[in-house]
C-alpha cells in the first residue's frame, strides 16, 4: 500500500514539472499535412472506441499510470467493443517502463486446451471442417485476456483491481448507449449472431440489432466482471464462472475443461528488437510472427534509398512488396511458438540475412511466389483484432494488441456469461499445405498440440528515437496486422510523417501467398499501371487494410492518431 501511494505521489510530480516545461516547447506539426494528430500534455489513451477510451484516460487523471490506464480500457472495451475486446480471448501487451527504463512483453495468447490434438478438425474425408473450426465451441482456446490484464496490473500498475474494472463493471450493467459504430458491428454479424443462442440473447433483441441510440445493457456479462472484480484472476478461472463455461463446453461438443482454465498461465518474454536509421523497434516475440517480420521488412528495406524513390511512387511500393513477400514465406516456413518447437528469430531478425534477402530483390521485376498448393482463401469473415496505446506523464508507455480472432470471434456467448468464445484454435495450421482463415500458409511449427499457443500475427510495437519512446502503435486484421504496422512506422522514420498521416497515408498488402498484391484507395492509375507492367497481379480499393492506434510522443507531448478509415475510434486526453 505505502508502495502504490508511494508511486502516485511520484507521478503526480512528474507530472506538473513535465506540464511546467512544457510550456516551453510546443510540439512540431506540419499543419500542411491533410492528416492531423490531436494533442494532448497529460497522457493519452487512443483506442477504437471512445467509452473505453475516456475511461483509460481517467484512470490517468485519477494518478493511475499508463498500466493501470491500458488495464481498465482493456476490461472496458469487453462491453463496449464486443467484435474484439473481450474476456473470451487473448493478446499481447507491450510495456515501456520508464523506471528502470526496460521493456516488458506479457504474452496472454490463448491456449489449446489439454484435450486438443493435431487432427481435430479434419473430417472424415480428410477435409478442413471449417464450421467446426470457426463457429463451434470446439473452435476456442483457453482464454489468456484476464489472466494478462491482471498480470499487467499486479506487476507494473499501481491501483487496485476494484478501482480498474468498476468502471467496466457499471458499462455493462448500467448499459451504454448503441452508437452507429456498435450498432453497425452487431448489424453485419446478425445472421451470424442468431445462429447461437446465448449470442442472440447477449446483442439482439428480439432477434434485431439494438437500435441507435437505444441502451445497451450486458448483465451477465457485468457479473462476470463482478467476479474479477471480487476475486481477482481466480474470479474467472477458478469457482462458478469457470465451471459454467466448462459445463456449456460439454454440452456442445467442446474441450475446455475447468482444469484447462485453472491451469492457464501468463508468459513474460524477451520482446524482439531492431533498428532502422537510428531508431530502435522493440515489437512482439513468437508466438506472434508480427515482430520478427516487421524488423526482418525494414532490415531489408534500409538497403533502399526509399526517399528518392518517393513515398508510394511505383518503385517504392515494389520494393516494400518484394520485402514483404520475404517476410511472410519465411513466417510460412518457420513460425510457431517457441515453448515447442525452436523458432529461428535470431537468423530472421540479422542484418546479413537482410542483405543477402535485400539483394535477391529485382528492382523491375515482380517475383512469383514460389509454387505451393493453396487451398481456399476465406476472406468473407470480417477479422477483428483491436489495439490501443496508453501514454502517461511519467514516460510508461503501454501497446496492447487483443483478439476473439475473427469480428465477435466464434459467434458464441457462453449461457449465464454474457462472453463470447474465441474461435482463435483457427490461427493454427489444421491441415499442412491448406491456408487459414487469413490465406495464410504455415508449417508444422504451427500445428494444434495441447497447451500450445497459435501462431499470431499480432505486433504491439514501441519505436524509440535517441533512446526514449518515441512511438506506440499495433493494429488489427490478422496477416494484415504486420505489413499494416510495418508502413506506419516506415512512413513516421523515414518521411518524417506525423502520426495522423503516418496511419492515414495508402498502404499496401502481399503476403507471398496468395499472389496478390492488395492496394487501398489513394494510390493514383499511373502507379497501379507501373506495379502492373513490373508483374504484380493487382487487386485495387480493398477493403481498409488494418486499423492503427498510435501515440506519438514529442517533447512532454502526447500526439494521437486513430485510423479514421473505420468508425468509433477515439484519442482521449487531447487538450
Ligand atoms: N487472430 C489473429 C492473429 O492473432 O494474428
Amino acid at each position: 500500500m505505502i508502495l502504490r501511494l508511494l508511486s502516485l505521489f511520484l507521478l503526480i510530480n512528474a507530472a506538473s514539472t513535465l506540464a511546467q516545461s512544457q510550456v516551453e516547447q510546443m510540439p512540431i506539426i506540419d499543419y500542411q499535412n491533410r492528416f492531423l494528430p490531436q494533442v494532448g500534455s497529460q497522457g493519452m489513451v487512443v483506442g477504437p472506441e471512445k467509452l473505453a477510451a475516456e475511461i483509460g484516460q481517467e484512470i490517468l487523471r485519477q494518478g493511475g499510470n499508463a498500466v493501470d490506464a491500458a488495464v481498465a480500457t482493456g476490461f472496458a472495451l469487453a462491453v463496449t467493443y464486443p467484435q474484439a475486446g473481450n474476456l473470451g480471448g487473448g493478446g499481447f501487451m507491450l510495456i515501456h517502463l520508464a523506471e528502470p527504463n526496460k521493456q516488458v512483453f506479457i504474452d496472454y495468447r490463448e491456449m489449446a486446451p489439454g484435450r486438443a490434438h493435431r487432427d481435430m478438425y479434419l473430417d472424415e474425408a480428410g477435409a478442413v471442417d471449417r464450421q467446426s473450426l470457426y463457429f463451434s465451441y470446439l473452435s476456442a482456446g483457453v482464454p489468456g485476456t484476464v489472466a494478462g490484464l491482471l498480470h499487467a496490473l499486479e506487476n507494473y500498475g499501481t491501483l487496485t483491481v476494484r478501482q480498474v474494472l468498476q468502471p467496466a463493471v457499471d458499462l455493462a450493467l448500467k448499459g451504454i448507449p448503441v452508437t452507429y459504430a456498435l450498432h453497425s458491428a452487431i448489424g453485419s454479424r446478425k445472421e451470424r449472431l442468431l445462429q447461437d443462442p446465448g449470442a442472440s440473447m447477449a446483442y439482439l433483441i428480439e432477434g434485431e440489432t439494438p437500435s441507435l441510440g437505444s441502451t445497451f445493457v450486458q448483465p451477465d456479462l457485468g457479473r462476470v466482471l463482478q467476479s474479477i472484480r471480487d476475486n481477482g484472476r481466480s474470479g474467472f478461472y477458478e469457482g462458478w464462472v469457470a465451471k459454467t463455461i466448462s459445463e456449456a463446453m460439454q454440452d456442445n461438443g467442446g474441450i475446455v475443461s475447468e482444469a484447462d482454465l485453472k491451469n492457464y498461465r501468463v508468459v513474460e518474454r524477451e520482446p524482439v528488437r531492431g533498428s532502422y536509421h537510428g531508431y530502435d523497434i522493440v515489437s512482439a516475440p513468437p508466438p506472434s510472427s508480427g515482430g520478427t517480420h516487421i524488423i526482418e521488412m525494414l532490415n531489408i528495406l534500409e538497403g533502399f534509398d526509399l526517399v528518392s524513390m518517393g513515398h508510394n511512387s511505383a518503385a517504392y511500393i515494389h520494393h516494400v512488396v518484394e520485402a514483404m513477400k520475404i517476410a511472410y514465406a519465411d513466417r510460412a516456413a518457420h513460425m510457431g511458438d517457441p515453448d515447442f518447437s525452436p523458432v529461428p528469430v535470431k537468423q530472421l531478425l540479422s542484418k546479413d540475412y537482410a542483405a543477402v534477402r535485400r539483394s535477391e530483390i529485382n528492382p523491375q521485376r515482380a517475383r512469383a511466389p514460389m509454387e505451393i498448393q493453396a487451398g481456399d482463401f476465406d476472406d468473407s469473415e470480417s477479422t477483428d483484432t483491436t489495439h490501443f496505446s496508453v501514454a502517461d506523464t511519467a514516460g510508461n508507455v503501454v501497446a496492447n494488441t487483443y483478439t476473439l480472432n475473427f469480428s465477435f470471434g466464434s459467434h458464441i456467448v457462453v449461457p449465464g456469461t454474457g462472453m463470447l468464445l474465441n474461435n482463435e484454435m483457427a490461427d493454427f495450421m489444421s491441415k499442412p499445405g491448406t491456408p487459414n482463415a487469413f490465406g495464410l500458409i504455415e508449417s508444422q511449427a504451427n500445428e494444434v498440440s495441447a497447451g500450445k499457443r497459435p501462431l499470431s500475427s499480432m505486433s504491439p510495437t514501441l519505436v524509440f528515437k535517441e533512446g526514449r519512446p518515441w512511438l506506440a502503435t499495433g493494429s488489427p486484421g490478422g496477416s494484415l496486422i504486420i505489413s499494416t504496422v510495418m508502413q506506419t512506422i516506415l512512413n513516421a522514420m523515414t518521411f518524417d510523417m506525423n502520426v495522423a498521416a503516418a496511419a492515414g497515408s495508402a498502404r499496401v498488402h502481399h503476403q507471398w501467398m496468395p499472389d496478390t498484391l492488395r492496394l487501398e484507395s489513394g494510390i493514383s492509375k499511373d502507379t497501379v499501371d507501373k506495379l502492373k507492367a513490373m508483374g504484380h497481379p493487382v487487386e485495387e480499393n480493398v477493403r481498409t487494410l488494418g486499423r492503427t492506434q498510435s501515440i506519438m510522443l514529442q517533447d512532454g507531448w502526447f500526439l494521437g492518431a486513430t485510423d479514421t478509415r473505420r468508425p468509433g475510434g477515439w484519442v482521449a486526453g487531447a487538450q
